[in-house]
Order: C-alpha cells, then sequence, then structure tokens
C-alpha cells in the first residue's frame, strides 16, 4: 500500500472512526482500558517529540510505514529488537507464539488479535457467519421493531461453498451449470493470489479432479490447513456497478480498538479500479480482480496508475453525478446508505464471532473489510483480511 493511502487511513480513522461503536460490558475484573492509556502515555499529557518517549516495535513492512511516523510524531522510539521488555507497542505483521507468550495485559498494545483468522480467512469467516445465522434462527423471535435490524447472510454475502467439505464440495458440482460463473479462492490468502474462474463444466471438471488428487494422495492428512483444498467457491456478481466501465470494489476498515471491553470502529478507505474495462466474457483476470496487485501486473500501471484509487469523495461526486437522478438515489449516496450499510454489514460480520476471539486489554486489530456493489445498488461483502494496505 503506497504512503498516499496510508495517511489517508489514518485520517480517516481519525475524523470518521466513531460512527460504529460496539462497546461490550465486558469482564469487569480487567484492567479498564483508560488505565491501559494512563500507563503507556505516563499520565494525561503525551511526551513532547524528543524522541525519548516509549518504545515500539514494528514487525513487517505493511503498515510500517505509517505506524512509525506517526508514533515518532508523538515521541515515541522505534526499535528493531523484538524481545526488548519495555516495549509498550508491538505490531506484528506475522503472529507468533512467542510474541503472544511475552505479552503483559494491561502494560502493552499488541496487534493483532491471536485469533483473527475467524474474521480474516474466508473459511474463518464463512463459518462463523453460518454459525451466527444458526443461533439467530434458533433463538426466540425478536419483537417487530428489532427483527428488521438482523441481517440476513444471505442479503450480503454471495452464496458459498467450501471444497475442503467433501459434502459441500459434491453439493456444488451437483449444482453447477454452464448458465452461472463462480469464483474460486484459497481461503486464506490476499491480494488475488491463488483465485479463478469457474464458467464451463470444462472448469468444473478440472476442478473437481484436482480436489479429488489431492484427497487421495497419501500424504493429505498430514497436509497443514493451508492444503491447495481449503478454499471457496463463491457466485459471481456477473452484474457489478461499474465507473466510467471499470468494475471496482471498496475498501473499508474495521478497527478493533480495545479487546476488554470491546470498542470497534469503522473506518473509510478508498475504491479500487481496474485498469480494462469490464467484460464478463473475458478471460482476463485483472478486469474480473480489483486488487491493486492484480492491476500492477498490466504494463499499462505505471501509466495510469493514479486512476486505480479513488477517494471516496470522488467516489460520492461520481455517483451524484451519474446516478441520482437517473436511479433515484438519495444525494450523497456513498456517505448515508452506502455507509449505513458497510457499517451494518460489519457490525455483522464482528458480532458474529465476538464471542470467540481471544482478547485480552492490549490487543487490537485492523481488518480490511472489501466491499462490492451491483449494478441495482446491492451492497455484497466479500472477504476480508488484516491490513493497512
Ligand atoms: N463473488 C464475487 N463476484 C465478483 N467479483 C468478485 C467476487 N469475489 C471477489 N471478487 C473480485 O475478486 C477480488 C479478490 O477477491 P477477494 O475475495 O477479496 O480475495 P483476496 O483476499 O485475494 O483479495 C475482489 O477484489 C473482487 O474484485
Ligand atoms: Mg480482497
Amino acid at each position: 500500500m503506497g504512503s498516499r493511502r496510508e495517511e489517508g487511513l489514518l485520517h480517516q480513522l481519525g475524523q470518521q472512526g466513531r460512527d460504529t461503536d460496539l462497546p461490550d460490558d465486558a469482564d469487569a475484573a480487567r484492567p479498564q482500558a483508560a488505565l491501559l492509556e494512563k500507563h503507556l502515555l505516563g499520565g494525561e499529557k503525551q511526551p513532547p517529540s524528543t524522541g525519548q518517549g516509549p518504545v515500539f516495535y514494528i514487525g513487517g513492512t505493511n503498515g510500517a510505514s505509517v505506524i512509525s511516523s506517526y508514533c515518532k510524531s508523538k515521541g515515541w522510539q522505534r526499535t528493531q529488537d523484538s524481545q526488548r521488555e519495555d516495549c509498550k507497542l508491538k505490531w506484528c505483521e506475522v503472529k507468533c507464539r512467542d510474541t503472544y507468550c511475552r505479552f503483559r495485559e494491561g502494560e502493552q498494545l499488541l496487534f493483532q488479535l491471536p485469533n483473527n483468522q475467524l474474521l480474516t480467512t474466508k473459511i474463518g469467516l464463512l463459518r462463523a457467519l453460518r454459525e451466527h445465522a444458526r443461533v439467530v434462527s434458533r433463538t426466540s423471535k425478536p419483537p417487530p421493531s428489532t427483527q428488521a435490524k438482523i441481517l440476513k447472510m444471505e442479503e450480503f454475502f454471495p452464496e458459498t461453498y467450501r471444497l475442503d467439505i467433501r459434502d459441500e464440495r459434491e453439493a456444488f458440482f451437483t449444482l453447477f451449470d454452464e448458465t452461472q460463473m463462480w469464483i474460486c479462492k484459497p481461503t486464506a490468502s490476499n491480494q488475488g493470489k491463488g483465485i479463478f474462474l469457474v464458467r464451463n463444466q470444462e472448469d468444473v471438471t478440472a476442478l473437481q479432479a484436482k480436489t479429488q488428487s489431492i484427497e487421495d494422495a497419501p500424504t493429505y492428512r498430514k497436509m497443514p490447513p493451508r492444503a491447495p483444498q481449503a478454499r471457496v467457491v463463491q457466485r459471481y456478481i456477473k452484474n457489478p456497478l461499474l465507473l466510467d466501465g471499470k468494475k471496482f470494489d471498496v475498501r473499508s476498515y474495521l478497527l478493533i480498538a480495545c479487546a476488554t471491553p470491546y470498542m470497534v470502529f469503522f473506518g473509510h478507505g478508498y475504491a479500487r479500479l481496474t485498469l480494462s474495462l469490464y467484460d464478463p466474457c473475458s478471460s482476463d483476470l485483472s478486469g474480473h480482480l480489483t486488487n491493486q496487485f492484480m492491476q500492477k501486473k498490466s504494463p499499462l500501471y505505471m501509466l495510469f496508475k493514479e486512476d486505480t484509487v479513488w477517494s471516496m469523495e470522488h467516489l460520492n461526486r461520481y455517483i451524484n453525478d451519474k446516478f441520482c437522478e437517473t436511479k433515484g438515489l438519495p444525494r450523497d449516496w456513498v456517505f448515508t446508505t452506502f455507509t449505513k450499510r458497510m457499517q451494518q454489514i460489519m457490525a455483522h460480520c464482528f458480532l458474529a464471532v465476538k464471542s470467540k476471539l481471544e482478547c485480552k486489554l492490549g490487543y487490537f486489530d485492523l481488518i480490511g473489510c472489501d466491499f462490492l456493489i451491483d449494478e441495482n445498488f446491492k451492497v455484497l461483502r466479500r472477504c476480508p483480511r488484516v491490513v493497512v494496505g
């Protein structure tokens, strides 16, 4: 992620990050968030920017520059030593057991939540949403006034099947017909890596053969959970809303600022557009996958890269100009209806995993959430990941 957007993210989180706040009456025995702040900053006042402030550590590169420059602007000192006992903030791109064993609750801040894969992997989120739907359907019906607010998974999550569960993949192979298009994605990857489209019987037969041969292999049982089978197939949204003929999606952020009690914020991100015009029949994946990583593969990227990222203000102006009248949308649809919808979907996903997240005072997380809008302005949630970019 480029620094322009990193700055944008902090700005956005600072300016607008208080829209969806989901506090929870969590464990009263735990130290309070306010105490942590006091401990970290040495009282109410922040230290002057002398570089003599608290120590922080960043492991990895994703988001490193934005975190580092922000902390340094507050006078914090960066260390390269991950073992330093006096670290007040640890930002670790890769989760490792040692980090969590050494974590001192109430004294440190630690990015990320140890089991955030419940939210950040495709299978993790799918499982959580399905389970949540089962629980909701079992509980006695809420009063009609609240009923309207409970989202149904199928309203925002395209039909999806797991390929690592035999019955599910057989169900998919049986239901497939060539009038439909599907997208097959590895559970724990990102940037569009490992994704392909499934559009005809040949693709399905190849997929069937591949999954079967993996399962028949003698080493299959010893494979880690990231085995090639750990994939989903999802119904492809064939009619996305287009911006000047190009497909796009919207990246927004869920900040889990505090896990005890929960404080969760919404942050606006930006829109990501493809370089080429959208053609549902094209076999070129870069017109179907809006990830920047995919667009960067094009020789045209260096010339037109500015066109592949729009601010939310830009998107709002465009939708005001092009669609408000023709589609009968309220003015500033992006910042009103669409924003509320993203928040509602994010809150729903968070609530689906909340009780299972491992939380300690000082853990925090930033989850990138991607949304597609179809040509009828229906908002669909796709898959999440931990990121700053
Ligand atoms: N169901 C879908 N219908 C249409 N396009 C999709 C669908 N799911 C994903 N995409 C496209 O593929 C891209 C990558 O999908 P995503 O689920 O976000 O995987 P990754 O984690 O690899 O980014 C998205 O940015 C979007 O452009
Ligand atoms: Mg994505």
